[in-house]
Formats: structure tokens, C-alpha cells, sequence
């Protein structure tokens, strides 16, 4: 398919889930709240109140919003308000993973396969049914309308081999200089392909917090500096897992008659991300180590921090369709 952007397509403003998220919401729409921002407090760190409101703070950063002012985006009331939200997440996921500094290890361990075969793409190629496979490509559309943005932050905080091997992953999941070939571009492609709505952000607020984690994650170790090492570790975590788990994509896709753009999307990533894992690995890891050793824990917990959501978010869909039910927070 040869869809092209023609239009800056917004997002809506999603529907609020709590005092968190209908707190930034209405600012956004331009009713200021008369006590400020409200601080997070109590606020369960992985609940839908809570990530929502982050995400909504981060989307200023990308594409923001329809009607809203772009000046939002540096807004200092605003930052403080996600600032808040951060520090909740990420205490949260610093006390939830082991930690250490045995990045060998933990990169190995993402390449063992589960004895009993069991996560999502199993789940879809042996026993998947066309609204299971619908229903992962609008939750996961929320990450892949922007797929490699908040890794492109990163960039300026690299130096020398580390960061020319990143800019060349990079270049491939921009295209390689083609708007039709951006990996953004072709999950749009994969959404018409099933009958989805490719616009940007469409699917919101079907999306439950489990997936949005995923994507906060990304924008929050992509916005802070002091983060940089954790948003490598991401980068190549996601690489490595992305080759055999597109390859069980593509079957499951193939074994359900599924349009070409919906296989092309993975059989795309299962031979680019076999040599993205390995220049993640060897050139952007291995010289930032070499030029910064201190940033060694900080790559394992972005590594540790990815499983554990990617996890979180493996359960919520397994558990859900294995008892016949929607993983979504609205019917597609
Ligand atoms: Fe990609
Ligand atoms: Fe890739």
C-alpha cells in the first residue's frame, strides 16, 4: 500500500480516568484547575489515572493535541506536574526490578526463549483469532505511530561510535529516507490493512495504562538526559526481542489470511532487527560503556524496566483473551 501523510493529523484529547488525568486535560483544554496541578500523592505508579496524565504530558513533546496551544509544551506549571508523575513511576519501577550491573547477563537472558512458550505472539500464532491479532495492533499502535521518535532524543547525548551506530539504526526505522518505508508508515499501513484506523493516536482511549507504561517509559528516559544509558538499554532490549517475535507474527498472520501490509510490517523487522541487535549491542552499548563505565547500572535498569512492563502488558492481554474477554478499554 502506498498510503502517504498528506496532513498533520492530532490526537483528541482522551477521556480523563481520574483526578490525575482530568486535571491535565482540562488545562490543556484551557480551563486552568483554581488550586494548580494537583500533586500525585497516593497515586498507584501503573494505574490508568496516572499514566494517562503522563502520557498526555509527553504527547506535548510529539505531536500534541488538537486545540491545543504548542506553547503547552514548556509549560513550568505543566513540567511540575509531570515531574511529579515521573518520580512516581520511576521509584516505582527502580524498587521492581533486581538492578545490578551485569548487563551481559541480562542481555543474554532477553535471547532465551520461554521452555513453554508462552507470551503473546505464541499465544497469536498458535491459537490466535482475527480480534486478538485487531486488538494488538490498536493497542500497540499508541507506541508505533511513533515508532523510533523517542529514541531520537537520545542522539545529542551520545558521542563518537555510539552515537553514529544509533543514528544508523535509526535511519533504517526512519525509512532510509523514505516516508513510504518508515516503520511509523508502514504499522499505519498494517492498521488499513486489518480494517483499522490509522489516524494518529486513534486508538487512546482504548488503550489500558499497561500499554501506555510501555510508551512513558520511552518518552521518560528519552526526555532526560541523566537517563540516557536506561534509554539505550530500551532500545536494545526492544531489538533483540523484536526479531523471533516478528517472525511468530508474520506466521500468525499468514496462517490467518491476514492482508499483505499486516505481514510486511513484521517480516520487515525480523531480518533489520537482526542486525540492529547486533550494532545495539556491539557499537552503541559497547562505546558508550567504553567512553562512560559509570553507565553501566543505568543500561541494565533500562533493559530490566522494559521486560518487566513488556511483561506487565503480556499478562493483561493473555489473561484477558484467554478468558474470552476485550483487553481493551473500549470495543474496537
Ligand atoms: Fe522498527
Ligand atoms: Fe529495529
Amino acid at each position: 500500500m502506498t498510503t502517504v501523510d498528506h496532513a498533520v493529523d492530532r490526537a483528541v484529547l482522551p477521556a480523563p480516568r481520574g483526578p490525575l488525568s482530568a486535571a491535565v486535560v482540562d488545562a490543556l483544554r484551557g480551563d486552568p484547575p483554581a488550586a494548580g496541578l494537583p500533586e500525585p500523592g497516593s497515586a498507584d505508579p501503573y494505574g490508568e489515572d496516572l499514566q494517562l496524565a503522563l502520557h498526555v504530558c509527553y504527547e506535548l513533546h510529539y505531536q500534541g493535541f488538537a486545540g491545543v496551544s504548542d506553547d503547552w509544551e514548556w509549560d513550568p506549571a505543566l513540567l511540575a506536574f509531570r515531574s511529579g508523575l515521573e518520580r512516581v513511576f520511576l521509584d516505582a519501577l527502580r524498587a521492581d526490578v533486581p538492578g545490578g550491573a551485569d548487563l551481559e547477563g541480562v542481555l543474554d537472558e532477553l535471547l532465551v526463549e520461554p521452555v513453554d512458550g508462552v507470551g503473546v505472539s505464541h499465544f497469536l500464532k498458535d491459537e490466535g483469532e482475527w480480534w486478538h491479532v485487531r486488538e494488538y495492533f490498536a493497542l500497540r499502535s499508541i507506541y508505533h505511530h511513533k515508532e523510533a521518535d523517542p529514541h531520537a532524543w537520545v542522539i545529542p547525548r551520545l558521542r563518537g561510535t555510539a552515537k553514529a551506530a544509533l543514528v544508523a539504526v535509526e535511519f533504517d526505522e526512519f525509512g532510509g529516507g523514505r516516508g513510504d518505508r518508515m516503520h511509523s508508515r508502514l504499522f499505519a499501513d498494517l492498521l488499513v490493512g486489518a480494517g483499522l484506523d490509522d489516524g494518529y493516536l486513534r486508538y487512546l482511549d482504548h488503550a489500558p495504562a499497561v500499554m501506555l507504561a510501555t510508551v512513558n517509559l520511552m518518552s521518560l528516559c528519552g526526555l532526560h538526559r541523566s537517563l540516557r544509558g536506561s534509554l539505550v538499554g530500551h532500545f536494545a532490549a526492544a531489538e533483540i526481542t523484536t526479531a523471533p517475535s516478528a517472525t511468530r507474527m508474520a506466521k500468525a498472520l499468514e496462517r490467518l489470511d491476514a492482508h499483505p501490509d499486516c505481514v510486511e510490517f513484521f517480516t520487515e523487522h525480523i531480518e533489520a532487527d537482526a542486525v540492529h541487535e547486533q550494532v545495539m549491542r556491539r557499537d552503541v552499548i559497547g562505546d558508550l560503556l567504553a567512553r562512560e563505565p559509570e553507565l553501566t547500572e543505568s543500561v541494565v535498569f533500562g533493559v530490566q524496566a522494559t521486560e518487566l512492563l513488556e511483561q506487565r502488558l503480556g499478562d493483561h492481554l493473555l489473561t484477558a483473551w484467554r478468558e474470552g474477554q476485550t483487553a481493551l478499554r473500549l470495543p474496537l
